[in-house]
C-alpha cells in the first residue's frame, strides 16, 4: 500500500492523472506552483497543497516529478532526496543518465503516461519496472514495462502519436460532417472507429497487423481503393518522419 505520494509540477498532465491516482487511497502532497491547477485539484480531491518542494520530498514515499523537461534538472538540483525514496519522472525527452544522478541517493523510475489516464486508459511506459510505481500507474491504465533503457525514448514517441491520431480523427470527422452527417455523430463515429481498429489489433496479437489490413483490403474493396490513394501519396512516410524528428537532437 502506497502511503504518501508527492507531486512536483502540478500542471496539465497531473490534472488528468489525479482522477485515477486518487483512487489508490494514498495521501497526496502537491506543489503549489501551477497555482490554478493545484487549487482546482484541492477543490475536487482530498490533496494537500505545499509551498515548499523539499517538504514534499521529505514526506513522500514516491515523488512524482512532472515539471517541464527543461526545468527538471534545476528543480532536482535544488532538493535533497532521501535514500530509499523513489522519484517517478514523467518528464519527456530527458535521459535517465542525466536525471538519475540529480536525485541520488533516491532511485529514479521513468514513466510516460498520456492524459487518457483521466479515464483509466493511458497506456503507460515504465522503466525500470518497479512494483510500487506500477501499482500507482495501473490506476491510470495498462502499464508496459520496457526491458532496456535505450528503448524508452523511441517508445515514448508513441505518447505524441496519441496527439497526432487525435488530429487525424479531427480531419476525418470534419470530412464526414462536411458530407452531411451531423457533427456530433461524425465525431463519435470517427472516434469509435479508431478505437475499434485499435481493439482489433490489440485483441488479435497472433495476427500480423499487415494481415489484418489485408483481410479488409481485398481486391475491388472500398478499403483497398482508399488505401491505394494513401499509398500512392506516400501518406505513411511523414508519420515516421514525425517520429524520427523527436529522436533527433535538432
Ligand atoms: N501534458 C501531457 O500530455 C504530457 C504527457 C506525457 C508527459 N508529459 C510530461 O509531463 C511534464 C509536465 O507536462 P505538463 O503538460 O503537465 O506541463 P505544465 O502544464 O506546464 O506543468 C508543469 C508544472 O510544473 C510547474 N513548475 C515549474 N517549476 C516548478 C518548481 N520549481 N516547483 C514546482 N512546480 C514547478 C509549473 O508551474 P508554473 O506554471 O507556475 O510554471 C507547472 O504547473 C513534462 O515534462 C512533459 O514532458 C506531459
Amino acid at each position: 500500500m502506497i502511503k504518501t505520494i508527492g507531486v512536483i509540477g502540478t500542471g496539465h498532465l497531473i490534472k488528468h492523472m489525479m482522477p485515477a491516482m486518487i483512487k489508490t487511497g494514498a495521501r497526496f502532497l502537491i506543489s503549489e506552483r501551477g497555482r490554478e491547477t493545484s487549487a482546482e485539484l484541492a477543490d475536487l480531491y482530498d490533496v494537500e497543497i505545499c509551498k515548499d518542494n523539499q517538504y514534499i520530498v521529505d514526506h513522500s514515499d514516491i515523488l512524482i516529478l512532472a515539471v517541464r523537461p527543461f526545468d527538471a534538472l534545476t528543480v532536482c538540483d535544488g532538493l535533497s532526496f532521501p535514500d530509499g525514496q523513489t522519484v517517478l519522472s514523467l518528464c519527456a525527452g530527458i535521459a535517465s543518465s542525466d536525471l538519475a544522478p540529480a536525485v541520488l541517493p533516491a532511485s529514479l523510475v521513468m514513466a510516460m503516461p498520456v492524459v487518457a489516464a483521466q479515464f483509466g486508459e493511458s497506456p503507460t511506459l515504465i522503466f525500470p519496472d518497479d512494483p510500487e510505481c506500477r501499482a500507482l500507474l495501473e490506476f491510470c491504465g495498462p502499464v508496459l514495462a520496457l526491458k532496456a533503457e535505450d528503448s524508452f525514448a523511441p517508445a515514448a514517441t508513441i505518447a505524441c502519436y496519441y496527439g497526432w491520431v487525435q488530429e487525424l480523427i479531427s480531419q476525418m470527422s470534419d470530412w464526414v460532417s462536411e458530407h452531411g452527417v451531423d457533427p456530433e455523430t461524425a465525431r463519435l463515429l470517427t472516434a469509435q472507429m479508431t478505437r475499434a481498429a485499435a481493439t482489433t489489433v490489440r485483441e488479435r496479437p497472433q495476427s500480423p497487423i499487415d494481415e489484418l489490413v489485408a483481410e479488409l483490403a481485398t481486391p475491388r474493396s472500398f478499403t483497398l481503393k482508399g488505401l491505394e490513394v494513401l499509398r500512392a501519396a506516400d501518406a505513411f512516410t511523414p508519420w515516421q518522419q514525425a517520429a524520427d524528428s523527436l529522436l533527433s537532437s535538432d
